[in-house]
């Protein structure tokens, strides 16, 4: 017995995937996961009620409103995707390991509760099963800013009067460090500059969330961030951005079965480093000003070679994506991982789908099969089971993807969707 989709225990669901079908229509895509997630755990900053729009349904925002909520937030999600937090209240500044463990952007909170109440008790996230995930940089950023940070027993414990800017320069570009710091430096005592920021969509997404609640942000989307820290902030009604990881697994997904699908309110502009690979495999790609679509009928992909870097480079959470393309294009296509390492599980299950993929240290070496062969598979953390269901789509026969959990941490409603581009694919408990 596993945890369940749910989140409670009983029979773990799967999704089985009758393959070799052409993805055919149009679908929209959801809010962005990862602009959710530190928006979210920015309502933390306003003792006023903060309504945040177009927020997925997705196990990942379940975890931060049940730890928003076991902190004393009162948070109402409704089925038109719109939250509604009020952290008027909060009683207790403490993130513990059971939410932690099985979220790593848990630690999102840090920030926003040291500079907001002066304390912080936030469990370290632990191992991942893409490797080593630190938060390094995060804890030295806030003690920079002054806080007085010590690690024991698996929690970082911060405190602090009143956080003061500081000029913080980061050692590696990291997504999750520069939203936690921005969050900080927004009621710090003076001026922050962050040096070396992550320039991801979503960060100028929570760049623009914290400005609506009052805070004084400039240069978000550009390496050099600047917040002129502000004394308190106001409540505000912000919408989240489209999913660019969300809509480029569709267009994989559509480019491996030959299809044909219209992505709407989607953000195209998010997506050049993927859409140019894309093309680069043989698509026919087609904008309008909130829609993408992808024409791959009658074609094979051709297999591309992709080196993930930050944005605005390409993006690790489509690698696995693009490694079952690969597997079963024409060619042979190198994918170098060079943000995680250990984020090559989805080759060994896709070998057991007759892929051909060498690891030679941080690079598959896929040489394009004719046809995946349908395998049960176990999915090992989120983008990995997206790249397996992608395969499962492509391949002949059934494909059995176990441990869907991980795929509900990310994507909203997949099967749904997946059946509305003439997919056959359902869910299975067992
Ligand atoms: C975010 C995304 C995740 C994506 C990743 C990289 C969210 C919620 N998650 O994760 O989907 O795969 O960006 O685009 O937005 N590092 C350190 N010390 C730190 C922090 C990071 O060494 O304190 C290293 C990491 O080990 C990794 C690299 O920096 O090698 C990038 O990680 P980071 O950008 O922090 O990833 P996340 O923010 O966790």
């Amino acid at each position: 017995m596993e945890r369940t989709a749910g989140g409670g225990l009983g029979l773990v669901d799967k999704l089985l995937i009758k393959g070799g079908i052409s993805l055919n229509g149009a679908i929209a895509v959801s809010g962005a996961k990862n602009a959710a997630l530190p928006i979210l755990a920015g309502t933390l900053l306003s003792a006023e009620p903060v309504v945040v729009r177009n927020v997925p349904q997705l196990k990942d925002v379940a975890t931060t409103i049940t730890l928003l909520q076991s902190m004393g937030v009162e948070v109402t999600f409704d089925d038109k995707l719109n939250v509604e937090a009020n952290a008027g209240n909060v009683v207790d500044r403490r993130a513990p390991y059971e939410l932690v463990k099985t979220m790593r952007a848990s630690i999102l909170v840090l920030g926003p509760l040291v500079a907001r109440f002066g304390e912080a008790d936030v469990s370290l996230p632990g191992g991942c099963a893409i490797g080593a995930r630190p938060v390094n940089l995060h804890v030295q950023g806030l003690e920079a800013m002054g806080a007085d940070i010590k690690v024991e027993n698996g929690y970082i414990h911060a405190r602090a009067d009143r956080l003061r800017g500081a000029h913080i320069v980061f050692d590696t570009v990291t997504v999750t460090g520069t939203e936690n710091l921005m969050m900080a430096a927004a009621l710090a005592e003076g001026e922050t500059i962050l040096e070396n920021a992550a320039r991801e969509p979503e960060v100028i997404d929570l760049a623009d969330f914290l400005s609506a609640m009052g805070a004084r942000i400039s240069g978000a989307g550009t390496s050099a961030i600047k917040i002129e820290g502000v004394r308190e902030l106001h409540g505000t009604d912000y919408t989240v951005l489209p999913d660019r990881i969300e809509t480029g697994t569709y267009l994989v997904a559509a480019a491996m079965t030959g299809g044909k699908i219209r992505l709407d309110r989607a953000a195209p502009d998010h997506l050049e480093a993927v859409i140019a690979k894309l093309q680069e495999a043989g698509a026919d790609i087609q904008f309008g000003d909130k829609s993408i679509e992808i024409d791959m009928r009658g074609k094979r992909p051709k297999a591309v070679d992709i080196r993930t870097t930050p944005y605005p480079g390409f993006p690790t959470d489509m690698q696995a994506q693009f490694c079952a393309m690969n597997a079963m294009a024409e060619g042979v296509g190198t994918i170098t991982e060079t943000i995680f390492e250990n984020r090559f599980q989805h080759v060994l299950e896709l070998q057991r789908m007759g892929a051909d993929i060498q690891i030679e240290g941080h690079t598959a070496v896929c040489r394009g099969v004719k046809k995946l062969t349908a395998a049960p598979v176990m999915a090992t953390d989120l983008r990995a089971s997206a790249g397996l269901v992608l395969a499962g789509l492509a391949a002949e026969g059934e494909t059995l993807v176990d441990r869907i959990y991980h795929v509900d941490r990310g994507y909203e409603r997949i099967e749904e969707k997946l059946r509305q581009l003439g997919a056959e694919i359902r869910r299975v408990v067992g």
